[in-house]
């Protein structure tokens, strides 16, 4: 039977991931540092197998798809060519009694009014008046507050200035990862032979200053995105745009999500450049949240980048001689969201013989740990050799983990909760007949299989 309910869900979610080593509070032990997560030695594991997933699907699996990774530190004019420095906000308020800061069209969304962070600081404000005795301080329920004001997300550094005033010549952390793939335009396109429609994919670190970071990993100050631009010939952008929705959707699902807690939202305030904005949404315990934005963002990008650095970014078409601006088509990812999704749909608690399994039924693909391998008992060396033996073979192969340590029970207990979907058993018959007990994470069924023939039956499961 499987138990799953929402409202303490996510408490379970954060304790499971701590307890097990998937995702740690940072600084911990100097007291946190709010909205920044490190992941531990089963949560980078899975993080790596959904960056994996990714990387495959957008590049190894397509003749038009490209690798990139570009620095996080960029020339700062990039930002200004972007609109970043100008426009890449956020509306802040402040409780006059308590002073807490927070994100006004998130206070309006809790109480039940519609805003959108990019709405401008006048249409938001005028919403805000409106409706100012239906909001209050989460934290300390006054209902004074000062007015919104656009708040700039992204984060300043001083790299390479020597002055001592940094504020005035400031660098960025980057605000998005797909900057780094416009400005290698004409790098990739002189370099790879590609020709439009083509995309270049890069997974990389991205930073902004969040007002209000809650829900966990889902909104952080540093995370990493997977972003994807498809470059197209003016005016075939709708079709690639289906092309890529569908394919986005279908990313999802074969990574273990279920359709039903999938949806589309389409964007109402678009940013003044895009074309389209569809964003695929996820029912985390806190309700169906952004997981991937997917966009149709015209010439603008490489139309700015040509403006502000005087290069021409345009597209020659060697076959028609024609030369145009190419179009985008956005696909942009968050990891930490995914593996929160993954986790979400992943957990499952089962009553079994008046006890509580906790299991995380995750895709095989992106499980941390593959195999666990397990002698029967710890002080029978000659099980103990052979365990070993099997598990040295099985781990140039796959992600294994070897485990002597109490009860079978409980070391089953143990994978189940970091959701390895397969544990093997080296008893006193596989001395005998070289045969192994297989055991499955979800049907929890057991059978015996032939040492020799692992590899085989391991390959055709994950
Ligand atoms: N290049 C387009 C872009 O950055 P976005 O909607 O701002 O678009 C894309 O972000 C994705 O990045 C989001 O769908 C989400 O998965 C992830 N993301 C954005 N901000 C985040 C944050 N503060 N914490 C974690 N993930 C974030």
């Amino acid at each position: 039977m499987k138990k799953k309910e929402s409202d303490n869900l996510m408490d379970k979610i954060v304790s499971l991931t701590k307890r097990r080593g998937f995702v740690f509070p940072s600084s911990e032990i100097y007291d946190g540092f709010t909205a920044v997560y490190d992941f531990g030695p089963y949560g980078v594991e899975l993080a790596n197998n959904i960056k994996k997933e990714w990387w495959k699907t957008m590049t190894q699996y397509r003749d038009d798809i490209v690798g990139l990774d570009s620095a996080i530190f960029m020339s700062p004019k990039i930002w200004e060519a972007s609109g970043h420095v100008k426009g890449f906000s956020d509306p802040l308020t402040e409780c006059k009694k308590c002073h807490a800061r927070l994100r006004l069209d998130a206070l309006l969304e809790e109480a039940g009014i519609f805003a959108d962070e990019k709405m401008t600081e006048e249409e938001i404000n005028k919403i805000f008046e409106a409706n100012r005795d239906k909001v209050k301080c989460p934290q300390c329920g006054a209902t004074d507050f000062t007015p919104g004001k656009k708040f700039n997300l992204l984060v300043q550094a001083n790299l390479g200035n020597f002055t001592g005033d940094w504020t005035k010549e400031p660098t960025y952390l980057r605000g998005e990862t797909c900057q780094g793939i416009y400005v290698n335009f004409k790098n990739v396109l002189d370099s790879a032979r590609v020709k439009i429609p083509f995309g270049i994919a890069q997974i990389g670190k991205a930073f902004r200053n969040e007002i209000t970071a809650l829900q966990f990993i889902f909104r952080t100050r540093e995370f990493e995105q997977m972003e994807m631009q498809y470059f197209v010939k003016p005016g075939d952008d709708s079709k690639y745009y289906e092309e890529w929705k569908a394919a986005r959707w279908k990313f999802y699902l074969d990574l273990g999500l279920s359709a039903a807690n999938l949806r589309w939202h389409q964007h109402e305030n678009l940013v003044f450049y895009a074309k389209e904005a569809y964003d695929i949404e996820y029912k985390f315990p806190f309700g169906f949240k952004e997981l991937e934005g997917i966009h149709a963002r015209g010439d603008y990008d490489l139309t700015q980048h040509s403006k502000f650095s005087g290069k021409d970014l345009s597209y020659l078409d060697p076959t028609t001689n024609e030369k145009y601006m190419p179009h985008v088509v956005e696909t942009s990812a968050g990891v930490g969201r995914t593996f929160l999704a993954v986790l979400t749909e992943a957990y499952c608690e089962e009553e079994l013989a008046g006890e509580t399994r906790i299991v995380l039924k995750l895709a095989p693909k992106i499980a941390p740990i593959k195999i666990a391998i397990f002698p029967l008992l710890k002080n029978k060396p000659e099980l103990v050799a052979k365990a070993r033996e099997v598990y040295d073979a099985l781990k140039l192969v796959w992600r294994c983990e070897f485990d002597d340590n109490g009860n079978i029970g409980k070391r089953y207990r143990r994978q189940d909760e970091i959701g390895t979907p397969y544990c093997l058993t080296i008893d006193f018959d596989t001395l005998e007949n070289s045969e192994v007990t297989v055991r499955d994470r979800d049907t929890m069924k057991q059978e015996k299989i032939k040492i020799t023939d692992l590899e085989k039956f391991f390959r055709e499961k994950i």
